[in-house]
């Protein structure tokens, strides 16, 4: 064959057409190929075999019918086509540089990247351990049968052993597959082709001479090529995410960004820097498929992924047919020592991934170092690891480069396409059956009970549509009967298949809160869209509730309770923020972190409010009333929980969040504004220019919407000072001394200022707020003006008593020094902080 395409190619420089005509059979070629392999689409699903699959076998029948083809120059376009696809000579550079990263980056992004750490310790380990336990125990293997030098077999090992999942994902999708085990396969397969990748290049470097194979060595430079890719994949990506949002309103430059970022990554990790490229990749789309989401609108992320599908659909189709159309050469060539070497590599490489998948990933399991992987699910990843793209483009490399003996490259060449197809054709065949065996097609008993509830819902919905549409036509009533009378019975009974399953109450009421969690997903999606919520925001909602959907998922009610509870609390960089402030004297930290607490707390209030008035009737049609009841109950206690963290907030900034509600309510408006508008223009109404400058002018109008919103905090000693009556009775020179020692500081509801026995080292001045003195036998509440922590310093002695602050409490703190110098300063001070001390003394005694 590579005579073939030899002579394709002289034929074509013969001609000594100009450039245009190579480029044109380049064009010709790549676009043929394209509507062959769409035509495998079809194909593939009514033969019920995977679409890789048949690519592969319809490059391989090209490859056959090719020879033919080009001796007959009188077959015209055909002939011209078959000499385009050869002249199209793909290199193994073509495939790394062109079809890879698309490949990689289109799986990566659409993997759900929460769930992926999930389950991220058995992933890495299989990919990384068990490709090197794999690589090893071929290497060895093979070596020892063969008789090949061991490095070059331990390549050959490296080689077989990155797993392609697109086979294995096209049938989960068709059948259904859960979708772990999906997140199982899929992050298996983009983590090991970089592993297998990198232990790939210092392989062959040591094989080339270029490199001193150690062990040591060898795992330095592994550890150096894989981070480094996930560093530079991560550099890349922050910076693309930073570009994202100045892109202006459209999409496509947004999109385009995100196909350069796949490609520079790429060459910048694996070109310039020497580091994995696939990882790279791999770290830049999983760190775009987390961020971006909230960086871009909903519908734009909708429009980013479809192209990645389409450009990961034709990278794939064009890379199997292209690699297919090589195989009858390579095939050719092949012995029948061959074919007994191919079974030995078979059964090495199956008997190492059995090894991985039934002993390291239970053994992990046991040990307490990844969820549990169950048997069904190791079985399909034990079958189901079929081997494809990444592996031929590498066994592409070797037979290219030609400082690799001849006899290494063809060994190389016959193996990997010889254990690549074996896979396709009888792995890729069966794996659904392995999937049967272990019912891992079927949906869980709840997902049935959904569906029945779903399915008599709709039929009921369908039937009383169809009855008032039929009497606003004036259609007969017999007529109309003929027509619904089934879908009513079908409302009544359940379709033929539907089970009745025993679901329990418990169970309903868990289905119905997933429900709503995804509702209320979905509508901080809305929120994003339509401009209320800024991106900030929505990616702190999208990550809270996406907790509070995991802990549903793993620990029930409870724990979705728990977690709700916990995002209420305040989150440890609010309590940084706190921290800073107090000991640095730096507010802006906590006044940011404040500000996007309240912003959080009012769409989730926005978000809580609208599902139960409109969310739940919706649940409520199929998980029933007394479920939905339990659901709407525990929606409205969270409901009243939130209101109340936002009821404290509000009361402390009260500027804050008028302001706030202000922009809300021009958001609004200027929504309204734009759908007006855009009405006016589909209705005819103006036309396109018009409308644009209308628009223009609105931007304009709206401009102040877009800046950030500052919360102030207030906490100027001289401000506070100012607010306390205590002061006020002092002079202004002993007022302004006084304001220099004191260092205010904010107190969150419910924080604790000091414990009881704890040091004697500062006292405190409620400027706003109140505390609770928990004394032993009931507490005493003090509010703003008074003032609390002396006694300790007075008696030195530790603290009598701890106190907690009840809602945000501003308060002043003086230190013991500063406390000492001013009492001996100001005796009025002094008799009047003592006089209160022996009050509080004498009423605790009595
Ligand atoms: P100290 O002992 O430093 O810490 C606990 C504080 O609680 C104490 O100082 C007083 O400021 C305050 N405290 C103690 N008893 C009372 C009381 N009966 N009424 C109000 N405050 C009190």
């Amino acid at each position: 064959m590579e005579n073939t395409a030899q002579q394709a190619n002289n034929a074509l420089q013969a001609a000594s057409q100009p450039i245009e005509h190579t480029t044109l059979l380049m064009v010709l070629g790549i676009s043929g190929l394209l509507a062959l392999a769409v035509l495998m689409v079809p194909l593939a699903s009514r033969l019920k075999i995977p679409y890789t699959v048949m690519l592969a076998a319809m490059g391989i029948l090209l490859g056959l019918i090719a020879e033919l083809v080009l001796h007959a120059p009188w077959l015209g376009f055909l002939h011209e086509f078959v000499e385009a696809l050869f002249s199209l000579e793909i290199t193994s550079e073509a495939v790394f540089f062109v079809f890879l990263p698309a490949l990689v980056f289109e799986s990566a992004l659409a993997i759900d990247v929460r769930r992926l750490f999930d389950d991220i310790s058995p992933i890495l380990m299989l990919a990384i351990v068990g490709l090197l336990i794999s690589t090893a125990v071929i290497g060895f293997t093979m070596a020892s049968v063969t008789g090949a030098a061991l490095i070059i077999c331990l390549l050959l090992g490296a080689i077989v052993s990155a797993t392609d999942p697109v086979a294995v994902v096209a049938i989960f999708k068709d059948l259904g597959a859960p979708q772990r085990l999906a997140i199982l396969v899929e992050g298996e397969s983009l983590f090991n082709d970089a592993t297998a990748i990198v232990v790939f290049t210092i392989l062959s470097a040591m094989i080339l001479g270029q490199s001193d194979p150690t062990l040591l060595s060898g795992l330095f430079s592994f550890a150096k090529v894989f981070f480094g890719g996930i560093f530079i994949g991560y550099l890349t990506a922050r910076l693309c995410c930073f570009m994202l949002p100045h892109l202006g309103e459209s999409n496509l430059p947004k999109i385009s960004l995100t196909m350069s970022l796949a490609y520079l990554a790429f060459i910048i990790a694996e070109h310039s820097l020497h580091v994995s490229g696939v990882m790279a990749v791999v770290t830049a789309a999983l760190v775009l498929g987390s961020r971006g989401r909230s960086i871009i609108t909903p519908s734009a992320w909708h429009g980013l992924e479809e192209v990645w599908e389409q450009l990961g659909f034709i990278a794939n189709s064009v890379i199997f047919i292209l690699v297919g159309l090589k195989v009858p050469s390579i095939l050719a060539s092949m012995t029948a020592q061959h074919l007994t070497w191919l079974g030995i590599l078979l059964t090495a490489g199956f008997s190492a991934r059995f090894v991985v998948i039934f002993g390291l990933v239970p053994v992990m399991g046991r040990l307490g170092l990844a969820a549990e992987v169950s048997k069904g699910y190791r079985a399909v990843m034990f079958w189901g690891g079929l081997r494809g793209a990444v592996s031929l483009a590498l066994a592409l490399a070797v037979m290219e480069n030609d400082n690799f003996p001849a006899e290494v490259q063809q060994f190389i060449g016959i193996m990997v396409t010889g254990y690549v197809l074996f896979t396709l054709a009888v792995n890729a065949t069966t794996v659904h059956l392995v999937m049967r065996a272990f019912g891992l097609g079927k949906l869980s008993p709840t997902d049935e009970a959904v569906r029945d509830r779903a399915f008599q819902t709709t039929m009921r919905s369908v039937s009383e549509r169809v009855r008032s549409s039929a009497r606003a036509m004036h259609i007969g009533e017999q007529q109309t009967d003929s027509v619904v009378k089934p879908f009513e019975t079908l409302a009544r009974e359940g379709g033929a298949g539907l089970t009745s399953s025993d679901i329990t109450a418990e169970d309903w009421r868990l289905i119905g809160l997933r429900m709503i969690t995804m509702s209320e997903n979905k509508a901080y999606h809305k929120m994003l869209d339509e401009g209320e919520i800024s991106p900030e925001i929505a990616r702190n909602l999208f990550g809270q509730s996406a907790d509070i959907s995991d802990s549903l998922r793993h620990g029930g009610v409870d724990a979705y309770v728990a977690t709700y509870k916990d995002k209420l609390d305040y989150h440890w960089q609010t309590k940084l923020a706190i921290l800073v402030q107090r000991y640095f004297g730096l507010p802006r930290f906590l006044a940011k972190r404040l500000a996007t607490r309240f912003q959080i707390l009012e769409a989730e209030c926005t978000a809580l409010h609208e599902l139960r008035q409109k969310g739940l009737a919706q649940v409520q049609n199929i998980i029933g009333e007394d479920a939905c009841a339990e659901v709407a109950a525990l929606l409205e206690q969270r409901d009243i929980e939130t209101e109340r963290a936002l009821a404290g907030l509000r009361a402390c900034y009260p500027e804050y969040a008028e302001a706030l509600e202000r922009r809300m309510l021009q958001q609004t408006a200027m929504r309204l504004e734009y759908r007006h508008y855009k009405e006016m223009q589909s209705n005819s109404l103006i036309g396109k220019e018009v409308t644009s400058k209308l628009l223009e002018q609105m931007a304009e109008r709206y401009t102040d919407l877009q800046q950030n919103l500052t919360l102030d905090l207030g906490l100027e000693a001289d401000v506070l000072i100012a607010k306390m009556p205590f002061f006020s009775g002092l002079q202004a020179d002993s007022q302004q001394a006084i304001a220099k020692l004191l260092k205010p500081r904010l107190a969150l509801p419910g924080e604790t200022i000091f414990e009881q026995g704890g040091p004697p080292d500062a006292m405190y001045f409620i400027s706003s707020g109140a505390v609770r003195v928990q004394l032993g036998d009931g507490d005493v509440m003090l509010g703003s003006g008074d003032f609390f922590g002396e006694m300790a310093l007075l008696t030195d002695q530790p603290r009598m008593a701890s106190v907690k602050a009840e809602g945000f409490c501003e308060l002043l703190t003086l230190s013991k020094q500063d406390f000492r110098q001013l009492l001996q300063q100001d005796n009025n001070l002094r008799s009047t902080i003592e006089n209160v001390a022996k009050e509080r003394t004498q009423s605790n005694q009595g």
